[in-house]
């Protein structure tokens, strides 16, 4: 955790054991999207979560990220268990997760330097934000475009920004729910194009849930899940 709040660049290794999550809502039947999942993910690499609708991704997604709280089980990152962490240690630990949505959840009065930098305008930071967000457009291959709005746009743009948002915090995580799915099979080669190179340049790691069969392909792993279980890894 000193290593991530310092920045270092360097992808977790994270260890999900007997994972449930259950979802009670006011009135209705219970749903247990995540029914014990165990899983091992190297620090650098890049998994790709299957599976048909409803059975578990999103939900396993938001809790690597810190985003929601297991009923039972255990997720570490590097030997750091999120489900023991105080409250502040665990905003800590989200600072260090990027996340990249399918609609890209970009806010639309917002310029695309403004919306990359937005994640890190409650911080102090030692650089100069917007600098670093105009870097991060250029690698992105939006040079140029820091002034544009959302609208004026196209998708796959689009989730260049988002993909610009989710490494704006340098995360040790990055984890995208979706990422090509609004985007035409060339747009989102691109933009799975993108991803690998981002791995490969700061050793990320990455975890995506995906129905593109070509994503899940390029990616180093692929883990179906199926009523909430883990089916297969391969
Ligand atoms: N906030 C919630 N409240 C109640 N049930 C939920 C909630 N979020 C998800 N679920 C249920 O949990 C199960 C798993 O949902 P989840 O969104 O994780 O699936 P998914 O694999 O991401 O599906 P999709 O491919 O459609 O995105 C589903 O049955 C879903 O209806
Ligand atoms: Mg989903």
């Amino acid at each position: 955790m000193a290593q991530a709040l310092q920045g270092i660049d360097v992808g977790y290794a994270l260890s999900v054991r007997g994972l449930c999550r259950t979802y009670r809502p006011p009135g209705g039947v219970a749903i247990e999207a995540l029914r014990g999942v165990d899983l091992d993910l190297a620090a650098g690499s890049v998994t790709a979560l299957t599976g048909p609708s409803g059975s578990g991704k999103s939900t396993l997604l938001h809790l690597l990220g810190g985003m929601d709280t297991p009923n039972a089980g255990t997720i570490t990152a590097d030997g750091l268990e999120l489900q023991s962490l105080s409250r502040s240690r665990l905003v800590s630990y989200r600072r260090t997760v990027g996340f990249v949505f399918q609609h890209f959840a970009l806010l639309p009065a917002l310029t695309a330097r403004d919306n990359v930098l937005l994640p890190v305008l409650p911080y102090k930071v030692r650089y100069d934000r917007g600098q670093r967000a105009a870097e991060l457009l250029a690698e992105v291959g939006l040079a140029g475009r820091e002034g544009a709005l959302p609208s004026q746009l196209s998708g796959g743009q689009r989730q260049r920004v988002a993909i610009a948002r989710a490494m704006m915090g340098t995360p040790r995580l990055l984890v995208a729910d979706e990422p090509t799915g609004n985007l035409d099979s060339a747009t989102g080669t691109e933009i799975i194009d993108l991803l690998l190179t981002l791995r490969d340049q700061r050793q990320l790691t990455i975890v995506l849930g995906t129905h593109d069969e070509t994503l899940a392909a390029r990616c180093d792993r692929v883990v179906h899940l199926r009523d909430g279980e883990l089916q297969t890894t391969f």
